[in-house]
């Protein structure tokens, strides 16, 4: 770990997210339990999850900061 870096490069930026959201919402389609949740269409899920991750984890943003602080 580099504590130079945002997490999100430690992790290893988007081709780790991207990898970690493909491995992951599969197993949430699959699972009896919450699988029922989700739209049959979990691409634009998967597509948030990526986009909320790489902010959570100091990326980039997808919007324009002055769309939410005014
Ligand atoms: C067992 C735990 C969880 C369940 C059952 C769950 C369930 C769901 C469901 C049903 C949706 C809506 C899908 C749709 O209809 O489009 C959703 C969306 C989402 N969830 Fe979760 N979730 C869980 C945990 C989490 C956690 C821990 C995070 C992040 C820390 C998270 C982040 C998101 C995001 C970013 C979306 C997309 C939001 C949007 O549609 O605007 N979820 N989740």
């Amino acid at each position: 770990m580099n504590p130079n870096l945002s997490i999100y490069d430690n992790l290893g930026g988007a081709e780790t997210l991207r990898r970690l959201v493909e491995a992951f919402y599969p197993r949430v389609v699959e699972n009896p339990l919450i699988g029922p949740l989700f739209p049959e269409d979990i691409d634009p899920v998967m597509e948030k999850q990526y986009m909320f991750l790489t902010q959570f984890f100091g990326g980039h943003l997808f919007i324009p900061i002055r769309t939410v602080i005014r």
